[in-house]
C-alpha cells in the first residue's frame, strides 16, 4: 500500500534589509514616543528596504537563494512559487513570476495570494496540498512584504507598526508523517473596511484625487481589528489543538503573526503555552505582513528539533485567519 504524502519543510531563508527604523526614528517624524509604542505593541525597531527600483522581489530572490543553498539543489528544480502579499511588485505580472525570472527559476510557474498578514499560512496550505497530490515534488512559499511602500509616515496609528521582509520554505514530500499535518483557514470580508488600502483597486483607480486623499496607504481601525485578532488567533489555535487531541503540553513552539506582543500573549495563554515556547521578533522587525511566520522560522531554525510540533498562527486584513500544525522535519 502507498504511503500518505505529507509536505515537509525542508529548508527555510529568510531576508531583512540592512536598514533600521527606530521607535526614536519615529518620535522624530511623527507624535509618538518610545515607551508608548514598546507599551502597545512590543516593536522596537523595523527594517526599511530603501533604494530607488528596489521592490518586494528584491527581498525573496536573496530568502530563496539562501534555501537553495542550504538544500544544495539548483532554483532550476523549483516546481511551483507561490507568494502571499499585499504589496506585490506592481499589480501584474504577479511578483512570485519576477522572483522566478530573477531566480532563473526558469521551471518554476508562479503565482501570488493576497491574504494580507495570514498570506504565508494560506500559501503554505496551498503548497502543501500541491505536494500532497503527489504532482509536485519542490514547492517554494513565500511571505513577503514592502509594507514601507503603503504605509503613512505621518499617520501615528499605523506607521509604527510595520516593517518590510521576506521569507520562504521549500516543501517537498515526505512518507513518514513529517510536515504540515493540518491547517484550518478562515475568512470572513465583512471585517475588510476595518484594515484595507482604500484606492489602486478597480474601485478606485489612483488618479490625482485619491493621491491627494492619501488613499495609496494602509487605513486601519486599531482597535477592532486587536479586538477580532485576539479572539481570532486564540480560538482558531485551540480549535486546531482540540481537533488533532493536543494539549499546550505537546507542542514545542508557537509561531505566531508577529502583529502586536498583546495579541501573541493572549493566543499562547488560550493554549496553555509559557513564553519560552513562543517564538517573537516583534521587537527587532514589527510588523512584516506576510513575512512574519517564516522569518519567526528563520530566526529559530538552529533550535528546532526533528519531531518537534509547531503551530503557526495568524490573523489579517480581510478578515483572515488561521492555524496549521506542523511536525518539524529536520534538526536545526
Ligand atoms: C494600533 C494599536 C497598536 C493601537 O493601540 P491601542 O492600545 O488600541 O490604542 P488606541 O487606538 O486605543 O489609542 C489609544 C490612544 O493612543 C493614541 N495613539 C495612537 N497611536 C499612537 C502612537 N503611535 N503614539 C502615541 N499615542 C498614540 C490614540 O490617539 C489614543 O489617544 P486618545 O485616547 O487621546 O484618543 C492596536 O490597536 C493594535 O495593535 N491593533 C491591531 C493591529 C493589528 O494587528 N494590525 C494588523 C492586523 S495583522
Amino acid at each position: 500500500m502507498n504511503k500518505k504524502i505529507t509536505a515537509a519543510i525542508t529548508a527555510v531563508g529568510g531576508f531583512v534589509p540592512e536598514d533600521k527604523l527606530t521607535n526614536f526614528d519615529l518620535e522624530k517624524m511623527v507624535d509618538t514616543t518610545d515607551e508608548w509604542i514598546r507599551t502597545r505593541t512590543g516593536v522596537v525597531e523595523r527594517r526599511i528596504l530603501k533604494g530607488e527600483g528596489k521592490a518586494t522581489s528584491d527581498m525573496i530572490v536573496p530568502a530563496v537563494k539562501e534555501l537553495c543553498e542550504k538544500r544544495g539543489i539548483d532554483p532550476m528544480e523549483i516546481d511551483c512559487m507561490i507568494v502571499g502579499t499585499v504589496t506585490p511588485d506592481m499589480v501584474f505580472p504577479a511578483t512570485a513570476n519576477i522572483a522566478c525570472d530573477k531566480l532563473g527559476a526558469k521551471n518554476a510557474f508562479g503565482f501570488d495570494v493576497s491574504a494580507a498578514c495570514s498570506g504565508f499560512l494560506y500559501t503554505l496550505t496551498l503548497g502543501a496540498t500541491m505536494i500532497e497530490s503527489g504532482r509536485y515534488k519542490k514547492v517554494v512559499v513565500c511571505g513577503a512584504d514592502k509594507m514601507s511602500a503603503i504605509v503613512d509616515y505621518t499617520d501615528r496609528t499605523t506607521c509604527i507598526i510595520f516593517g518590510d521582509g521576506a521569507g520562504a520554505v521549500l516543501l517537498e514530500p515526505n512518507e513518514e508523517g513529517y510536515g504540515i499535518l493540518d491547517s484550518i483557514l478562515k475568512s470572513d470580508g465583512s471585517g475588510g473596511h476595518y484594515l484595507h488600502m482604500k484606492a489602486g483597486g478597480s474601485l478606485r483607480p489612483a488618479s490625482i484625487e485619491t493621491v491627494t486623499n492619501k488613499q495609496h496607504v494602509v487605513y486601519q481601525e486599531g482597535q477592532p481589528v486587536f479586538k477580532f485578532a485576539v479572539k481570532g488567533m486564540a480560538d482558531v489555535s485551540a480549535e486546531l489543538l482540540e481537533k488533532n487531541h493536543l494539549t499546550g503540553d505537546d507542542i514545542a513552539w508557537l509561531v505566531p503573526h508577529q502583529a502586536n506582543l498583546r495579541i501573541i500573549d493572549a493566543t499562547a495563554n488560550r493554549m496553555g503555552l509559557p513564553k519560552e515556547k513562543v517564538m517573537i521578533n516583534i521587537n527587532k522587525y514589527g510588523n512584516t505582513t506576510a513575512a512574519t511566520i517564516p522569518l519567526c522560522l528563520w530566526d529559530w531554525e538552529k533550535r528546532l528539533k526533528k519531531g518537534d510540533n509547531l503551530v503557526f498562527a495568524a490573523f489579517g486584513g480581510g478578515f483572515t485567519w488561521g492555524a496549521t500544525l506542523v511536525k518539524w522535519a529536520y534538526n536545526g
